[in-house]
């Protein structure tokens, strides 16, 4: 799949990635700044927080993911965790925007 993520409006970046990874990991991998995962994928940190406008072929929020999201700031109806949205034939091309960040 590529996945294409909009940093702070200005900036964009598309990768390629395998299936079965997750933006999570892509996004670390390519350095994308905002995005950090500190957790590893274990959905207690929500430094991977993402807003994804389409996300047809990905899981919904699960509940604990929900939890997780509330603590964060700018919380949009299209807020993800990143390390929860798995990468698969479903997902071909998907647009990642990265909140605002320091
Ligand atoms: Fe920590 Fe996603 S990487 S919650």
């Amino acid at each position: 799949p590529k996945v294409t993520f909009r940093i702070a409006d200005t900036d964009s970046r598309t990768i390629d990635a395998p299936d079965g990874t997750s933006v999570m990991l892509v996004a670390v991998q390519a350095g994308i700044p905002g995005i950090v995962g500190e957790c590893g994928g274990d959905m207690s940190c929500a430094t991977c927080h993402v807003y994804v406008e389409d996300q047809t072929g990905f899981k919904k929020r699960s509940a604990d993911e929900e939890d997780l999201l509330e603590l964060s700031d700018d919380l949009r109806e299209t807020s993800r965790l990143s390390c929860q949205l798995k990468l698969s034939a479903a997902t071909p091309e998907v647009e990642v925007e990265v909140p605002p960040h320091d």
